[in-house]
This record gives C-alpha cells, structure tokens and sequence, in this order.
C-alpha cells in the first residue's frame, strides 16, 4: 500500500481508502472524520518531477494515494498555468509604492469544470473507481458538486447533490446536464449539509467528509508542488476567496508533508477573502484581534442565517472550518480580509479590459483581496503574491451581464 491515513485526533492509522470507505470514512476508533493520509514515498523524487513538463496534478503520482495508474480519471487538471499580471504590478508601485510580483493561479483554464474543485473530482472518480465505489452524495454550493458530477459521471458513479434555496442555478442546470441527480434544500446551506447528512446515513451511501476530506486535501495539496514547480519557490503571500477552506488546509498539509526534505518549502502569508455579504470568518478574526487572541479565540465565530449575498458559491454562513482555518492564517502572519460585494463587477470589468479574459465572481473576490491587501499594507517590498482565482465564468450568466454592462475603457 502507498499510503495509509492517520487520524488526527487520536492518532489511528487507517490501512488506505479501502478500510477508510469500508469504516463511512471515519476513525473507528474516535469518530473523528479528520484523517490525513501519509506516505511511504522517496520525496527527493520531487526535484525532478519540477523539471519536466505535466498536464495534470497526476504528474505527482507517487505523492498521491491511488495505487493504479490504470484508475485515473482525468480530464487535464491542476498543472494549470501561473501568469504575471502587469496591471496588478502597475498598481502595487504606482499607488503604493510597492514592488511586488503579482500571479495570477488560473484555475479557469483546468480542463474538467474550470474550477479549482477539478483536482478534487479527479481524486475522487479515480480513488471510487480503484475501490468501486458506485454512488456517492454531497451538500455543496455550487463549484465542488459541478466538478464532482463531471467526474463521477466519467467514472460511473450515482451522485446526488444537496443545493441550498438560491443555489446557482446555472450549476444546478450543469449538474443535471452529467447525468446526475440534484435534492433542492427549503432551506441555506447548512440545512442542505443536514439533509445530505441524513440521505447518506439512511441509505448507506458515502458522502463527502467535508473541508478536510483526504480525498479533497491530498488533490489540492499539489498546489503547493506547482508552485515549486512553476516558480522555484514557494510565493510570499497568498490570497483566496474562501467558504470552506479546503484551500488553506491543503496548502498546509503539503508544506508539512514536505518541508522535512526541503526546508526552503514554508508557508505563504495566507490573506483569505470573503464578501461584505457572506463575511463570517472576517468578523471572527476581527474580534479575535480586538480581544487579542484569547485562549480559544479560534472556537468563537458568528453564523449568518441565509446570507444575501449573490456569490452563491462563497455562501457559507456557518464557517464550521473556522476552528480549523484560523489558526493556520495565525501561524503564517496572515490574515481574513473583507471586500465589498458591490465593487465586484468593475473589478470583473477591469481585468477583462486589461487581460481579455472573464473571470466568476469567486475569482474576483479573491482579486479584490490583493487590492483590499495593498490597503491594509499587507503585501511588501519584493513579495511575490500568489493569487488563486478560482473559476471562470461558466456557470455566472447573470454576473457576466452585469459585467458587460459596466462602461469598459
Ligand atoms: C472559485 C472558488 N473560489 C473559492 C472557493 C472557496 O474554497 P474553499 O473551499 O477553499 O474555501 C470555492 C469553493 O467552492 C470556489 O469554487
Ligand atoms: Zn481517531
């Protein structure tokens, strides 16, 4: 076996995902979901592997925990390209003063769905078929449940989405287009995450174990070996929108997982953005620095009942991960940063004008950090800044007119 998954809690050691399915994903011995996976793998290996070429996450086989190559389901994802964005550049000097390199991570450009939750899917339909896992089901809002529904379909997997009221419709419409099946919830997100929950326990079907979902993490944990790969270094700064954090957490897991072998590999300053109108873990954070980080500051944090905000897919109200999230932002010196909703069309407008291309409104929240980053003198002298835009424009009709709308240049 190349990997087994140990629990974080109590410590368990899981024999690989086929005793992980066999268990419903959870420590037998403590209950806990959260378990991360470990490898018996030469990590000196990674030096060349950043010296070639990849076309997908895959390239890092040996770090990742399928056994047979024969089982990958991909559609070209995750070794997508980082570009320098001179407007980015521009601004940081001439407003602030601030030489700073400005990456731009664009996940509209993978191959499955055009969202960072490709890697996922492809985790997820390879893993399902190497254990023959038939069906599946989750809560999502939005871009997880496009990707995995793509995926799942490629593999022969039954999926079943839980949506929140509101959902993004054209999501809804796309989920349904891969042959799979979509629960609209009466209620927000977290009731859709409740209804899934009773779905999976009573017909025994397996669902997904949310932000630190091993499945999940270890896919995206390959960010942080692109980033060495593409840069040759590990970026200063980081920015995400963020709603669950699966993000965060697997950059952490990838710099742990490596950084014994390589100790230039550290963390980036992780600066995560949300919405003036979904904005609960920025008022957690806010308050935990009023009070300065008392013991337990990370377990205090508001819940927004039915968000109105219209980024449907940052519409996580309940931020269960907080606990989890904050203190890897703590640790890395970074930070949660507000933006405002109404300024994302012109951004959005802005970045088409100056690149030509058309990014959803997720992508463009995180844009809006590196501008809300240089306000709050977040980003240095000589700092590389890597942002991760997450998706494209596909599934945005309704913000893709109200971008076009805005007066270009
Ligand atoms: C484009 C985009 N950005 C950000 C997020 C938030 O991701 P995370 O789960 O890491 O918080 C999502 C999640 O759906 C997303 O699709
Ligand atoms: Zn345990």
């Amino acid at each position: 076996m190349k990997s087994q998954l140990k629990c974080v809690k109590c410590g368990y050691i899981s024999p690989g995902f086929a005793a992980w399915f066999e268990q419903d994903q959870t420590c037998p011995k403590c209950g806990s979901k959260h378990s991360e996976a470990e490898y018996q793998a030469d990590y000196t290996q990674l030096e060349a592997l950043y010296k070639q070429g990849a076309d997908s996450f895959w390239h890092y086989f040996d770090f990742l925990p399928l056994e047979n190559r024969d089982n990958i389901i991909s559609c070209k994802e995750g070794a997508i390209p980082i570009e320098s964005w001179d407007f980015l550049e521009d601004f940081a000097r001439e407003h602030y003063g601030i030489e700073c390199r400005a990456l731009v991570y664009r996940n509209d450009l993978n191959g499955g769905t055009q969202t960072f939750k490709d890697v996922a899917g492809s985790m997820a339909a390879s893993l399902f078929k190497e254990h023959g896992v038939k069906q599946y089901c989750i809560a999502s809002t939005g871009n997880t449940a496009t990707a995995y529904a793509k995926y799942l379909s490629l593999a022969g997997v039954a999926f079943k989405v839980f949506v929140p009221a509101g959902a993004n419709e054209d999501s809804v419409q796309e989920i349904l287009g891969f042959g799979q099946e979509v629960v609209r919830s009466q209620g927000d997100y977290a009731r859709a995450k409740q209804e899934a929950a009773d779905y999976a326990r009573q017909n025994k079907v397996l669902i997904s174990a949310g932000n630190f979902d091993p499945i999940r993490v270890e896919a995206k944990k390959t960010m942080v070996f692109e980033f060495m790969r593409q840069l040759g270094k590990m970026p200063e700064v980081y920015i995400q929108a963020v709603a669950g954090g699966t993000g965060p957490i697997a950059i952490d897991k990838g710099v742990r997982e490596i950084e014994k072998y390589y100790p230039e590999v550290v963390l980036p300053r992780m600066l995560l953005v949300q919405q003036d109108l979904c904005d609960p873990m920025v008022q957690a954070w806010e308050q935990a620095v009023k009070e300065g980080f008392p013991e337990n500051y990370h377990k205090n944090y508001p819940v927004i009942d039915n968000p109105q905000t219209k980024v449907s897919i940052l519409s996580t109200g309940n931020p269960g991960m907080y606990p989890v999230i904050a203190p890897i932002v703590r640790k890395t010196g970074g930070s949660f940063l507000r933006i405002s909703e109404a300024s994302l069309p012109a951004l959005a407008r802005k970045v088409y004008d100056q690149q030509g291309v058309l990014l959803g409104p997720a992508s463009i929240v995180c844009l809006a950090g590196f501008y809300r980053a240089l306000e709050e003198k977040r980003i240095h002298q000589g700092d590389t800044v890597l942002i991760n835009c997450g998706e494209g424009m596909q599934r945005a009709a309704a913000f893709h007119k109200e971008v076009l709308a805005v007066a270009g240049k």
